[in-house]
């Protein structure tokens, strides 16, 4: 059984990122969602809440596992027996990014490739950063999150 897993911030999700599990969970075994947990990074939600929302918005994915990780992907990656790490890339804004990441990730650990799957075009212009600004001036953010995210910013 092959997994794979899907690494971010996820601060918070959106249906960018839940696009990529629903078209990743039905090529792999089994699906790591492997959310950070960067003590130094101020983040809108903390890392409980983030995977709290993943996992009421994957509810209808049973090989779709959510789990928490400090330190480096790759030896999280290594503890999880998996080869593969999954990312989702938008537009030509985020290659270099994800590339020189890929390329560390190679040089840290050769026997784990990096993966990217397309973002699907209605979503290749969401952000976190985005829905954190839109739902901050009460803005709709409805139809670009999963519902248990959007409830979520709304109380807040
Ligand atoms: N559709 C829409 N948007 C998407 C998307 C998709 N499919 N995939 C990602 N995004 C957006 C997110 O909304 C987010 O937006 P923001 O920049 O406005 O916040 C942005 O792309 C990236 O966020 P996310 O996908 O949550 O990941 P990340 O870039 O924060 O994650 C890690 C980076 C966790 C993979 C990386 O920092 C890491 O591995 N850290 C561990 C330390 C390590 O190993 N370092 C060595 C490697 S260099």
């Amino acid at each position: 059984m092959s997994t794979a897993i899907f690494p971010g911030s996820f601060d918070p999700p959106t249906n960018g990122h839940m696009d990529i599990i629903e078209r990743a969970s039905a090529i792999y075994g089994k699906l790591v969602v492997a959310v950070l947990n960067n003590p130094a990074k101020s983040n809108m939600f903390p890392v409980e809440t983030r995977m709290e929302m993943l996992r009421e918005s994957c509810k209808g994915f049973p090989n779709v596992e959510i789990a928490c990780f400090e330190g480096l992907l790759v030896d999280f990656a290594r503890s999880m027996g998996t080869k593969i790490i999954l990312r989702g890339l938008r537009a030509v804004t985020d290659f270099e990014y994800e590339f020189t990441m890929a390329l560390m990730n190679k040089k840290l650990a050769p026997e784990i490739e990096t993966l990217f799957m397309v973002t699907s075009a209605e979503n290749q212009f969401i952000s976190s950063s985005s829905i954190k600004e839109i739902a901050h001036f009460g803005g709709p953010i409805e139809d670009m999150v999963p519902g248990p995210v959007a409830e979520r910013l709304e109380k807040r």
